[in-house]
């Protein structure tokens, strides 16, 4: 099939190019997140006197576009070197195509762990040179420094570091989904434009591992080194700005709360939980708040993905969920798995949950967040519909999460 995507080729620096396509076929990220903004696979090439370099590469699906692509450079051919910084099949997928039509001559160089998982993902051989954290290599007078950065997001993951150019090549890290309609930072309202997009991708690839994405931040900070271009895997560069998506990237790792910003979460069967959450949401909008609300309904069902990405610097939460077969409502339960893992915080909640004959989502609910560490402000539980008596403890309730707000 002969694809159509966007493709972007720039020399964004003497002798340094971006090569970009844009993905707007996965659907799916991960066959997991829902990304109908689509994604872009950046790789990077260096030219230079001492051999060709090239810096990752796109999807597998995209190999014929990038062996295509590379050829308005250079021919693949005269790749002499190609730094692995992640070995995700997003961005190693057109590496055995590439390494065929370049007869395997080039040395591929990464962490040493990168070696095993790229043979096995391809059942392939390669010639490697593995660099330890601080290495360094010249190459044609241009000094490439690799720095380990473990688990953004695999524990392969490294950067490299061009300190000639002062430009920081950054894998996973400070990438975003969507595909922007500029290949840089330039553009103040495309920035504000892309930054949802990168806080979801934030929250949905990286938020596991958000210990270690200010592990790396110190780590680079310590090298004193200076930046001046920060090209990741996914997403816009950063050239005008690149400390405002390092300070992005620490705001969402602290999970940092936007004062105010409440999320309503609910699902509802039969409309108990919903009529719950109006009496919470009207209570809220009186105090002068403007909560932003998912819901997973017979009509309407929001993507986990959106959820998680507006809910990593939420200050607080109202949940609502019936009891089903004895324990959580299973979307809301299989949200709360993945927030148990990714967002785990000290966030204020508030759980309101309906039950026919036994309650037991909103204790189950409440467990599970207390278990990641957030601070569950209270929890209403109510049978079937609501009574006069529980709509005044669920603004009662809505009243005392808001004063967690402001105290
Ligand atoms: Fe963009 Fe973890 O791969």
């Amino acid at each position: 099939m002969k694809r159509t995507s966007r493709i972007f080729t720039e020399e964004i620096s003497e002798n340094f190019y971006l090569m970009r396509i844009d993905d707007k076929e996965t659907l799916f990220f991960e066959s997991l997140w829902y990304i109908p903004e689509g994604i872009t696979y950046n790789a990077y090439l260096m030219l230079t006197d001492g051999g060709n370099i090239l810096f990752d590469a796109w999807k597998h699906a995209y190999s014929e576009q990038f062996i295509e692509t590379l050829k308005n450079i250079v021919d693949a051919r005269d790749i002499d070197y190609i730094v692995i910084h992640h070995t995700e099949p997003d961005h190693s997928g057109s590496l055995p195509k590439l390494l065929e039509e370049n007869g395997f001559k080039a040395e591929i160089i990464g962490n040493p762990l990168s070696k095993t998982m790229l043979e096995n993902f391809y059942n392939i051989k390669l010639k490697f040179k593995p660099v330890k954290d601080g290495d360094s290599m010249i190459i044609g007078g241009k000094k490439l420094v690799f720095i380990h950065t473990p688990w953004l997001h695999w524990p392969e993951t490294m950067m490299t570091y061009i300190p000639e150019d002062k430009i920081l090549l950054s894998g996973d890290a400070f990438g975003g989904f969507s595909t922007p309609n500029a290949i840089h930072d330039s553009d103040e309202q495309l920035v504000s434009e892309y930054i949802p997009f990168a806080r979801k991708y934030f929250a949905t690839i990286i938020g596991h591992y958000r210990p270690y994405v200010l592990k790396a931040i110190d780590k680079v900070a310590k090298l004193g080194i200076g930046i001046e271009l920060i090209a990741p895997l996914h997403g816009i560069l950063w050239r005008r700005d690149p400390n405002k998506i390092i300070e992005y990237y620490v705001k969402w790792a602290k999970a940092e709360p936007e004062k105010g910003k409440v999320i309503v979460i609910y699902s509802s069967m039969y409309g108990s939980c919903e009529e719950a959450v109006k009496v919470a949401v009207d209570e809220l909008s009186r105090l002068g708040y403007n909560p932003i609300i998912f819901k997973f309904t017979d009509r309407e069902q929001d993507p986990l993905s959106d959820v998680l990405g507006e809910l990593i610097d939420a200050e607080a939460i109202i949940l609502a969920s019936a009891t089903y077969e004895a324990g959580i409502f299973p979307t809301i339960s299989h949200l709360l798995n993945i927030v148990s893992h990714k967002l785990r915080s000290n966030k204020h909640v508030l759980i309101l949950s309906s039950y026919g004959w036994g309650g037991v989502a909103g204790r189950k609910m409440s467990e599970t967040l207390s278990n990641a560490g957030f601070n569950i402000v209270d929890t209403i539980e109510f049978r079937g519909r609501l009574s006069k008596e529980d709509r005044e403890r669920i603004v009662e309730s809505v009243r005392k999460l808001i004063e967690q707000l402001s105290s």
